[in-house]
This record gives structure tokens, C-alpha cells and sequence, in this order.
């Protein structure tokens, strides 16, 4: 049996005070997060637009946690080193995007960084099982990608199963993130499931208190 990854919390930018990015970015570490989850969104491969590598590199030297850059983009492959340059540590690619998904994927791990593979709540785990053995993350959508503050889509849990099993089957060792309506309830099932990664912007960033939010998704 394979020694699951640690439990990782990694709270999403995207529901933060765009106007107090840095600071608010140095409060997520404060508070106890592992890593900042940096949504990039083009208004083309999700229908509404957030930031690009330059967000990247201004928040780079307001703290030291693992940057976990989300490309929702059409053309990652074209766009991805703009943002290794800007200060990512890991990137993660859509596989629904438009590119030759096995070769951004050894492109990113070439280069260095961490790479992840994102899946939609609507694609087939047959669409990334080819590519799992190139990856560090698989990102399962727990939302359609595009806004925070959804709901939890329940219907992603069976995936979840699927690539928890198959990682062990296959003596892999990808982290399994989810993102999207995370919160102490739905990080339960989805822990259950086999994640381990979890993403959460409202219920961190809206939280009175950020700290106890995320104490209580690392006790979930
Ligand atoms: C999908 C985004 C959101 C965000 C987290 O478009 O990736 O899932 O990270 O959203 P909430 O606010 O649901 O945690
Ligand atoms: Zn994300």
C-alpha cells in the first residue's frame, strides 16, 4: 500500500482583497496555509478573466509558500514559462486546453517545476490516465472553473476514487488536489475520496478568522 501524500492546504487568491494582494498573500502563510493557489483565468477557456505573471511576480517576495499556479487558459503551452519565470513553483495545465498535453507536461517538469495536470468535472478519467505517470498533482475539479464561491459538485468524488486507486495500483505518487467549494463539510468526502491537496478561497479569505478556517479543514 502506498504511504498517501501529507494532508496539504493551499488557500486560493482568487477570493482575496484584489486590492491588498501582497499583504493578503503574506496573511494565507500567516494563517497556516502550505501553499498559495494563484488562479489564472484568460476569459476564453473559462468565461471571466483574473491575472497574469506579472500578479505572479509581485506577490513573489511577499512570502516564501509554495506558489501553486492554476493556468485555466486555452494556450498553456505557449504561456507557461512566463509564469516559471515569474516565481512558480508549480504549474498546472488543463487537460481540456488547447495543446499537446504530454509535451507542456515534461516542458514544465524540464524546467524544474512541479507540474499538475487539471481535469473538469465533466471530463472522463480516461482523458488524463495516459498522462498520470508525468505528473507531480492531479487537479479534479470540484467546481466548472471560472468563478469561486460555488458549490461542492458531489459527482467529482467517484474520479477522486478512481485516481486514488489507480496511483496505487500503478505505484505513483501524485498528489490529488481538489478546488472548489471546499470547506470543513465537503473537504470530509473529498478527503474520504482520496484527496489530499485542498484548495479553498471563501472559506479561507471570507473567514473571520482565516486561521481557525484553515485548522479546520486540516482536521476535516
Ligand atoms: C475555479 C477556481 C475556484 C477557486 C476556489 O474557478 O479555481 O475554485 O479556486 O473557489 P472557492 O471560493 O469555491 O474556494
Ligand atoms: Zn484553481
Amino acid at each position: 500500500m502506498n504511504a498517501v501524500p501529507p494532508r496539504i492546504i493551499a488557500p486560493s487568491i482568487l477570493a482575496a482583497d484584489y486590492s491588498q494582494f501582497g499583504p493578503e498573500a503574506a496573511a494565507a502563510a500567516a494563517a497556516g496555509g502550505d501553499w498559495l493557489h494563484l488562479d489564472v483565468m484568460d476569459g476564453h477557456f473559462v468565461d471571466n478573466i483574473s491575472f497574469g505573471p506579472g500578479v505572479v511576480k509581485a506577490l513573489r517576495p511577499h512570502t516564501q509558500l509554495f506558489f501553486d499556479v492554476h493556468l485555466m487558459i486555452s494556450r498553456p503551452d505557449h504561456y507557461w514559462r512566463r509564469f516559471a519565470d515569474a516565481g512558480a513553483n508549480g504549474i498546472t495545465v488543463h487537460v481540456e486546453a488547447d495543446h499537446d498535453v504530454a509535451a507542456t507536461l515534461r516542458a514544465i517538469r524540464e524546467a524544474d517545476l512541479k507540474v499538475g495536470l487539471a481535469m473538469n468535472p465533466s471530463t472522463d478519467w480516461e482523458t488524463v490516465r495516459p498522462h498520470i505517470h508525468l505528473i507531480d498533482l492531479l487537479l479534479v475539479m470540484t467546481v466548472v472553473p471560472g468563478f469561486g464561491g460555488q458549490a461542492f459538485m458531489r459527482e467529482t468524488l467517484p474520479t477522486i476514487q478512481t485516481a486514488a486507486a489507480t496511483r496505487a495500483e500503478e505505484s505513483l505518487h501524485y498528489h490529488i488536489e481538489v478546488d472548489g467549494g471546499i470547506d470543513a463539510e465537503t473537504a470530509v468526502d473529498a478527503t474520504a475520496a482520496g484527496a489530499n491537496v485542498l484548495v479553498a478561497g471563501t472559506t479561507i479569505f471570507k473567514a473571520p478568522d482565516r486561521a481557525a478556517a484553515i485548522t479546520a479543514l486540516r482536521q476535516a
